[in-house]
């Protein structure tokens, strides 16, 4: 049995082809596609859970990349896996959201979101706890 935080959310996915600009900016992300209507944009703390039963730490971006797509882009559940390297696509996946580190932003550029992402990650660091 299964006991989940009131405010954790459980996203259920496969794993599929973004467009590579993560691999780009550093922050390669998992584009986790998912059945369900999306949580709320934003970015969030939380895990991704294997089908191995690993669980890493994760920095998860909801949204429609708007730095680079405005108001028109598709939105996306993402996540960068925090020391980890490995290829994930076409892997069933299972996505926690822990709490909400911000709001999506439109940046002027990629490198204000780089910027952001760094900090995004320590946050994650700090809020982050083993399952
Ligand atoms: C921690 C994190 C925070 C993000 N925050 C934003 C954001 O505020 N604004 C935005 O336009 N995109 C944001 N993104 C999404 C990036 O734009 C996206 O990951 C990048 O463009 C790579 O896209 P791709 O996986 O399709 O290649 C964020 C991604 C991560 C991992």
């Amino acid at each position: 049995v299964e006991i989940e935080d009131h405010d954790e959310q459980v996203l259920h996915g496969v794993v599929v082809a973004g467009d590579r600009r993560g691999r780009q900016l550093g922050y390669p992300t998992a584009n986790v596609e998912i059945e369900a209507e999306p949580p709320p944009d934003g970015v969030y703390a939380g895990w991704l859970g294997r089908a191995d039963g690993s669980s890493h730490l994760a920095a998860i971006s909801v949204g429609s990349r708007p730095t680079y797509y405005g108001r028109h882009g598709e939105r996306l559940v993402e996540a960068y896996l925090l020391d980890f390297d490995d290829d994930l696509y076409g892997e069933q996946v299972t996505v926690r959201l822990g709490e909400k580190v911000r709001d999506q932003v439109q940046f002027t550029g990629s490198d204000e979101l780089i910027t952001q992402m760094r900090s995004d990650v320590e946050a994650v660091r700090a809020l982050g706890r083993p399952l």
